[in-house]
């Protein structure tokens, strides 16, 4: 039996964020919007996540208009130790295929920030991600909306300074963007990244040599119709047979296995589903399993997220 301890307090052992020890599996709350109307099962799933060892939490006001942080702000306290990673960069626009529109300007990330500590119920954010649009599928900024990464850095930095944001991390962002906000202190990089989309390498590696989380978003390839799902791939699914866990729990286990700098946010809302991606750090790949895996080529979206 390939996965070992599936109640680990340390889910997928130990990695470092914004100064503090994490463990390397934590949980993106994304999905947690199809429990608007079960705020109870939203409850439970977050408190399951924390008594697992879930000490890492990626959300966004942006998720729900609120209703996702108001979820954590209502199940997750400050006792319970957890690291809440918030974005800004979008705003909410329900009834799309994706439901965001940008808010890049730097006044819409102020406005983003104080929606977050208001959803939050937070004086401070301990990390924001500045979501931009540059990469990885879905919306792109056009009109007002493009704007010069120094500006929106030059605000990130300012509330940093008045101890509205702990620490900045950057998403959908290029190498070059990137190496533009190095000198600024950068904890975390999230862009779309999976062991089936996989262009991201030499940022992975940019993030390496500068200690810097990278914190994939799409682990598992979404939730999004069309996106190149990890646990359709063959050898995927035959690793998982030869292993006796899931596809889902090989795709985990091979972000983890890729690079020490990598923190996984897989998204659920599902409970069974969750303490399964939890096990996912005692899964045991060998390094036949690790070859095959790394072979896997690339696959491509069929189908548009604008
Ligand atoms: N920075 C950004 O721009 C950005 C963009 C998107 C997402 N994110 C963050 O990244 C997180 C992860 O991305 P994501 O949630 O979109 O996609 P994901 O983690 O790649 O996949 C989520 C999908 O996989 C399913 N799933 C999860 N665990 C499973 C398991 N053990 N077995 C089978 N299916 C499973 C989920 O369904 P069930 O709910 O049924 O389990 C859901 O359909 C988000 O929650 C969010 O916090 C950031």
């Amino acid at each position: 039996m390939a996965v070992m301890n599936s109640s680990s307090l340390t889910p997928g052992g130990v990695g470092a964020l914004a100064g503090r020890a994490v463990s390397r599996i934590g949980y993106g709350a994304m999905q947690l919007e199809r429990l608007r109307d079960e705020p109870g099962a939203a409850t439970a799933l977050l408190r399951r996540a924390v008594e697992l060892g879930v000490n890492h939490i990626d959300t966004a006001h942006f998720y729900g208009d609120g209703l996702v942080n108001g979820f954590i702000r209502d199940a997750v306290s400050e006792d319970d130790g957890v690291l809440i990673v918030s974005k800004v960069g979008a705003e909410p626009a329900p009834g799309g295929r994706i439901p965001l529109r940008l808010a890049q300007r730097p006044e819409q990330l102020r406005a983003g920030v104080e929606q977050n500590l208001r959803t939050l119920g937070v004086e401070r954010v301990a990390v924001v991600n500045l979501r931009r649009a540059d990469k990885g599928p879905g919306l792109r900024a056009e009109g007002d909306q493009l704007v010069d990464i120094d500006d929106q850095l030059a605000v990130m930095a300012a509330m940093r300074d008045e101890g509205k944001i702990g620490a900045i991390g950057l998403s959908c962002v290029t190498l070059d963007g990137l190496r533009r906000a190095l000198p600024l202190g950068i904890v975390c990089v999230q862009n779309a990244y999976s062991l089936v989309s996989r262009s991201d390498e030499d940022m992975l590696a940019l993030c390496a040599s500068e200690k810097i989380a990278w914190v994939p978003y799409f682990p598992l390839g979404s939730a999004f119709e069309g996106m190149p799902k990890v646990t359709d791939e063959p050898a995927v699914r035959a690793a998982a047979q030869t292993l006796g866990c899931t596809p889902a729990q090989i795709g985990l286990a091979w972000l983890l296995r890729h690079a020490p700098e990598v923190l996984l946010i897989p998204g659920t809302a599902d409970v069974a589903h969750l303490e399964a991606n939890l096990a996912a750090g005692s899964v045991m790949l060998d390094d036949a399993a690790l070859a095959t895996l790394d072979a896997v080529p690339a696959r491509a979206a069929n189908v548009s997220l604008e």
